[in-house]
């Protein structure tokens, strides 16, 4: 039997694919079972954002696996260590929980946000007010704060305590802004809602607002996050910094890791016994994440993955002005969507039959985000394909 019949056979039948099984990837490249070589622009949806087997990410591997894997949070490792003084330094943040994925990083945020008021007797203080279209996990609690229906449908009773209001209108945060709120949690750049930018002016006031009523912001960076956007952290864009953020996917460019960062203050709502992870922030996914977060925290890097954002972004309105069928570009960085008039699996097939690999969100959005390695030749033959499917 082969790959594809044993998966259909015996694994939950819970994801659409794409109806390729995948057995190599170098760089920016991936190769089929048949042999056939795709360029990759959806980096296993954000996560490869090094490209896949990067030499040094496979080097770290290979040593932290002969060194130590795994001892238990209830010792000391130096990787783990050695991650999360490297994270604080370079971010807002003073103090880290790490987690196996963006779900659970996102869980911990939620926790941290309720137990930070009622620690101090705050009881009725729980609420979290989320974004319409926004996306935060699969979990119970994330399900319940993510902002789409579909994603609820068949769970209920969900949790209660959340509340959803549209994104980028500051009004009506205004109007569900109350005493009873420890809350507000947003995507910078919302990623499977349909690659929607925060305004600048939004943000601002949304920190604002929570400043005046003592209210929390978490940011989920878990998509926009390290280096996707052009800077280190897709805040960093807005100049508005959050009290606790979530990152996730490209944090171990493969391995499962995810961690929820905060500042001293919002820490205080964990205490000994709070929060845990059996596997949160092993040797292995630290030693890994830490060369991760080296590699694309230089400011050459980031540089390079703003430009040729910048660079892919322009070809792509270029597009929109000489094809009706493709009718809006957004993002910032790498990460990107081209809304188009008609179903995105149309060009989701088209695009793989040409040998590249990207998604489509939101039934009429196609997704961008490549590994960031990626080069100016890779953005010209995809814009060429594009060209000749519109
Ligand atoms: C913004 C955001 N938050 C949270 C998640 C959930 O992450 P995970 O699938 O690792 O649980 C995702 C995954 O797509 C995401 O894009």
């Amino acid at each position: 039997m082969d790959t594809i019949k044993k998966t259909e056979n015996f694994v939950f039948q819970t994801y659409m694919r794409q109806g390729k099984a995948f057995v190599k990837g170098q760089g920016q490249f991936l190769w089929d079972e048949d042999g056939k070589k795709y360029t990759d622009f959806l980096a296993g949806i954000a996560v490869c954002s090094l490209g896949h087997c990067h030499p040094m990410i496979t080097e770290a591997i290979n040593e932290q696996a002969q060194t130590l894997l795994h001892v238990s949070n209830l010792f000391y490792t130096p990787p783990q260590a050695a991650l999360a003084a490297d994270l604080c330094e370079k971010s807002f943040a003073d103090r880290i929980f790490f987690s196996n994925s963006g779900a659970e990083a996102n869980e911990a945020a939620i926790k941290l946000a309720r137990r930070y008021f009622q620690k101090n007797g705050e009881k009725n203080r729980y609420k979290i007010i989320t974004m319409k279209q926004s996306f935060h996990g699969r979990t119970m609690a994330t399900l319940t704060a993510t902002g789409q229906d579909k994603i609820k449908d068949g769970f209920y009773p969900i949790l209660e305590g959340f509340s959803y209001v549209s994104f980028n209108d500051i009004d009506a945060l205004k109007n569900e802004l109350d005493k009873t709120v420890c809350a507000v949690m947003l995507e910078p750049i919302q990623g499977e809602g349909g690659i929607i930018p925060a305004d600048e002016t939004y943000l601002k006031a949304v920190r604002k607002l929570c400043n005046d009523t003592g209210t929390l912001l978490i940011f989920d960076e878990i998509q926009c996050g390290l280096g996707r956007c052009g800077k280190l952290f897709a805040h960093e864009l807005y100049g508005v910094t959050p009290d606790i953020m979530t990152l996730a996917k490209a944090l171990g460019n493969g391995l499962p890791i995810g961690a929820m960062l905060a500042t001293e203050d919002a820490a205080k709502g964990f205490d000994y016994g709070s929060h845990a992870s059996t596997f949160g922030g092993n040797p292995l996914v630290t030693a890994v994440a830490r060369e991760v977060v080296n590699i694309i925290s230089e400011p050459s890097f980031l540089n390079d993955v703003e430009q040729k954002g910048q660079y892919f972004r322009n070809a792509l309105i270029k597009l929109t002005q000489n094809h009706s069928r493709a009718v809006s570009v957004r993002g910032k960085g790498l990460l990107i969507g081209l809304e188009v008039d008609t179903d995105a699996t149309f060009f989701v097939s088209g695009l793989m039959k040409k040998g590249f690999i990207i998604n489509g969100i939101q039934d009429k959005v196609l997704r961008f985000a490549p590994p960031l390695i990626i080069e100016k030749n890779d953005i010209d033959r995809l814009i060429e394909a594009l060209d000749s499917l519109l």
